[in-house]
């Protein structure tokens, strides 16, 4: 029997569990404990600095749940503080913007990449490091090498519009993800990529994908959204597969049962604000319910 490993995920607020949606439903084998930081949301505008120490509370404290790894479901967070996190703790971590930045490289097809993303990430520039590093380590399907404007160099795939989108999360956190705001204000920051004609667009932070029908409307059919979240369970997938075999040759000790408890659970979830909103606006945004959310204060 495989066995099931505990996943400790993070983002400000609800915007992680677009990620963990995917991984519940990709990856029959894995716990999840879910922490969101609904009492310092938004983290779009935050320092480096800041990031860093939220990120350092938060992995200490899923660690202490039993989480194996981390998957850091906040590309603000993982454009900023994931490098210092993952020197800091002994445990592996996923991010979304390397896997995300792969993706959109794999699906452009005339090249000219777009990003939504907070204006810290968007300041960060990781997503154009993520997209040169995926070009570089030629990440490319054959197919897609060879294909006629990449051949005859035309059109070089890039990041050619980064669009930071500071209202978008405390829509989605209010649940106004199907309004007429969301609707007015995704058409303004969605004016310029279409401008830029991007033919690909990352929902660059984790709360989008709520809003991508909005998206798709503003934006037709010709754009393909990437969301980096699939990358990600392309990802863990690798990563619990080695996790099994180094603890088959014995070089990984399997974690302490004590601390996973032996009632059966899929996912827990765990708030630094207030529980009740998280609940509510997580189970209009998520068809599965979300039963019981239980408060942590942290940084005190
Ligand atoms: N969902 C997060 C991200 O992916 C954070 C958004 C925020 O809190 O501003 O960037």
């Amino acid at each position: 029997m495989k066995k099931q490993r505990v996943i400790g995920m993070f983002d400000s607020g609800v915007g992680g569990l677009t990620v963990m949606k995917e991984i519940l439903e990709r990856l029959l084998d894995v716990r999840i404990v879910y922490f969101g930081d609904t009492a310092r949301v938004p983290y779009g505008n935050r320092s480096r600095e800041e990031l860093i120490r939220f990120g350092e509370e938060i992995v200490t404290f899923l660690i202490g749940q039993g989480a194996e790894m981390i998957v850091v479901a906040c590309n603000t967070s993982s454009a900023t503080a994931l490098p210092v996190l993952r020197d800091r703790f002994d445990i592996p971590m996923i991010g979304m913007v390397e896997p995300g930045a792969r993706l959109a490289v794999e699906k452009t097809i005339a090249g000219r990449i777009g990003l939504i993303a907070t204006e810290t990430t968007v300041r960060s520039k990781a997503y154009s490091s993520g997209v040169s590093r995926a070009l570089a380590k030629g990440t490319l399907p054959e197919d897609l090498v060879l294909r006629e404007a990449w051949q005859l160099g035309e059109q070089a795939i890039a990041l050619v519009k980064a669009q930071g989108c500071p209202l978008f999360v405390p829509l989605i956190e209010a649940g106004l993800a199907n309004s007429s705001e969301a609707r007015g204000i995704a058409r303004t920051y969605l004016a310029p990529l279409q401008a830029a004609g991007v033919d690909t667009l990352i929902l660059g932070c984790t709360h989008y994908p709520f809003l991508e029908p909005v998206i798709r409307e503003t934006l037709g059919e010709n754009v393909l959204i990437v969301d980096p979240a699939l990358a990600v369970v392309k990802e863990l997938e690798i990563l619990l597969q080695h996790l099994d075999d180094w603890e088959c040759s014995g070089l990984l000790e399997s974690p302490a049962a004590s601390v996973l408890g032996k009632k059966h659970w899929r996912a827990r979830y765990f708030v630094s604000g207030d529980p009740g909103l998280f609940r509510q606006v997580g189970n209009t945004l998520l068809s599965e319910g979300i039963d019981h959310v239980e408060q942590v204060v942290l940084g005190e």
